[in-house]
């Protein structure tokens, strides 16, 4: 055969990577019920939130949080390499594996070292939040974590990236992660204490809360109440969707964001829009106007919150493929600032 009948065979590995399944057993099709809670979830994927999640044990804090990672969109090559060199680098690496192709859900226990959690040593490596990088860092119980480890955890998650300097070097890893944190809404674990009286004394719990820093929970961007599915819901035999169709409306959100900070450094998603870019990206109108007002009023909020429900609203408006921020976007993100309301634990003690 001559030569020149030969056709030259071109390869797009980016889009060959891309169509890689994600591989794992867990969906969240497992997860019965929790509708609201799924759809919080989902604009946390959609928007790279932040999260955490309150409630009483069993309720399903960690079954759900283990699925997050399956409704993120799937690692671009550039991403599957950037993780790998990391996992590499700190001898976590199977000797099966070759690249990566999942995103990486780390879940380090509360009693872990500050090195362990940021990295360092003689030879400086990375810690968890870098091998946490371009997924998930699950953190649970999280006022049972050290204090001093919650305080080093600010500016990796400002940052992306972690600084670990040693008297002969200074080291930079990657630590661009969505944290999901997860905490009972009482020391006892419950809303009832030990004799079966409801609710823990007040200033008790207000100790416990008082344990996550301000700093941290000002990069919190969504409170969600997880209450525990009553039995009907568990047998029922229905399924609900599956990870698959939720990581497509996330993948589409994700992409209307990407359009929108092309031009910008450094920025992805609306989790990381400065104040400057939320004026631009943040409009709404005189009745959203309104209504946060009245929110902010009625319901106690800390300016804190004002932000936040800013960039959720964005967040939300995009799975809505609206251009514009609507009352329904901001109403609805209201609703994920319950750690902020005046008297939240009544609030949830209520509903119980
Ligand atoms: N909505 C649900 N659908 C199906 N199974 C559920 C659901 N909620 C809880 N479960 C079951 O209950 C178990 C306990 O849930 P999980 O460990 O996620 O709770 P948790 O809120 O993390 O509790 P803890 O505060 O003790 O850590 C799960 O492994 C699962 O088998
Ligand atoms: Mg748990």
């Amino acid at each position: 055969m001559a030569q020149d009948n030969l056709q030259r065979v071109k390869v797009d590995s980016k889009k060959e990577f891309s169509k890689l399944p994600i591989t794992g057993d867990i969906d969240f099709v497992d997860v019965k019920g929790q509708e609201n809670v799924k759809r919080a979830l989902e604009i946390a994927a959609a928007g790279g939130h932040n999260v955490i999640m309150i409630g009483p044990p069993g309720s399903g804090k960690s079954m759900l949080a283990k699925r997050i990672s399956t409704i993120l969109p799937p690692l671009s090559l550039e991403e599957a390499l950037e993780t790998t060199k990391i996992h590499s680098v700190a001898g976590t690496l199977n000797s099966k594996e070759g690249l990566l192709t999942n995103r990486p859900f780390r879940s380090p226990h509360h009693t872990v070292s500050d090195v362990a959690l940021v990295g360092g040593g003689t030879n400086p490596k990375p810690g968890e939040i870098s091998l946490a990088h371009n997924g998930i860092l699950f953190l649970d119980e999280l006022p049972e974590f050290k204090r001093s480890a919650l305080e080093v955890l600010r500016q990796p998650l400002e940052d992306r990236e972690v600084t670990i300097s040693r008297a002969r070097m200074s080291v930079n890893y990657p630590a661009g992660f969505m944290l999901i944190a997860a905490m009972n809404p009482s020391p006892s674990g419950d809303f009832y204490d030990s004799k079966g009286n409801e609710g823990d004394p007040e200033h008790i719990v207000k100790r416990y809360l008082a344990k996550i820093s301000g700093p941290l929970m000002d990069r919190i961007d969504l409170h969600i109440e997880v209450q525990p599915v009553p039995y009907e819901k568990l047998s029922d035999k229905r399924e609900g969707e599956t990870s698959n169709e939720i990581r497509e409306r996330v993948t589409i959100a994700r992409a209307i964001q990407e359009k929108r900070f092309g031009e910008v450094n450094g920025i992805y998603s609306n989790a990381q829009l400065t104040p400057k870019l939320q004026k631009e990206h943040c409009k709404i109108d005189e009745e959203g106007d309104k209504l946060m007002k009245n929110a902010m009023e009625v319901l106690g909020l800390s300016a804190r919150s004002y932000g936040r429900i800013f960039k959720v609203a964005r967040t939300i408006a995009d799975l809505d493929n609206a251009k514009n921020i609507g009352v329904s976007h901001i109403a609805e993100a209201i609703q994920y600032r319950s750690l902020d309301r005046d008297g939240w634990l009544g609030v949830t003690r209520y509903s119980l």
